[in-house]
């Protein structure tokens, strides 16, 4: 038995090796470590990647957070000024990395989706089967529980599936 463990250990970990290498290439984000945001935006779900809206989107969902999505997310106008500058410096038209850069693609000049789930990028990468069988196997419950099916969505990674 115990020889049998190392053989199958050592398999995954030469079929792990590839996986890594394409994780080095796939979509990933820096992690959040604004402390105001991940106590204030981290409370209901989890904190979503500001890399992945435009500014104009982001100015909308901060000016209206007494009713966010039919919640009510209001803030002090103190952090909320520090939330607002960390999305808005942030945002998929404004900063130029590769993940900001791909989810500003697709964007119509002045669109500004009310969600992530409702933008291009989002709409364009979970339209396929693969979206809707782990939808149905996952029992997920809403488009935006990034969680259920991308184990490092905390992580900024969204490859892992
Ligand atoms: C009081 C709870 C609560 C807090 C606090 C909160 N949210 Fe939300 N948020 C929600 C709910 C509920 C939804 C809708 C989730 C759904 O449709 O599944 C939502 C959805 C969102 C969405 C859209 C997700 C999608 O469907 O693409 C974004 C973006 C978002 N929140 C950003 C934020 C930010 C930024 C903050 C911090 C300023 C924040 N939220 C704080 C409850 C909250
Ligand atoms: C029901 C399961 C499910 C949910 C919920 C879900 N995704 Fe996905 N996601 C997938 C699948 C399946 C793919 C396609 C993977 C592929 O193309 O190899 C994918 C692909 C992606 C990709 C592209 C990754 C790449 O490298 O091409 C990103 C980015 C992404 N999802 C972000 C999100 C975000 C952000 C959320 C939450 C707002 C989310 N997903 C919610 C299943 C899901």
């Amino acid at each position: 038995m115990t020889k049998f463990i190392l053989v199958l250990a050592s398999s995954v970990f030469v079929l792990a090796t590839p996986i890594v290498s394409v994780t080095a290439n796939a979509e990933s984000f820096p992690p959040i470590e604004n402390q105001t945001v991940i106590a204030e935006c981290g409370e209901c779900h989890m904190v979503f990647f500001a890399e992945m809206l435009p500014r104009k989107s982001w100015l909308r969902i901060l000016n209206s957070l007494g009713n966010h999505y039919g919640e009510d997310a209001s803030i002090d106008s103190g952090p909320l000024k520090e939330i607002i500058t960390f999305h808005t410096s942030r945002a998929s038209d404004v900063l130029n990395i590769r993940g900001a850069i791909k989810w500003r693609e697709g964007l119509n000049k002045g669109e500004a989706p009310e969600r992530i789930t409702t933008a291009p990028r989002f709409i364009r990468k979970h339209a396929d089967n693969d979206f809707a069988q782990m939808w149905t196997k996952f029992k997920v419950a809403s488009k935006a529980d990034c969680l259920a099916c991308h184990k490092g969505a905390t992580r900024g990674q969204f490859d892992d599936d």
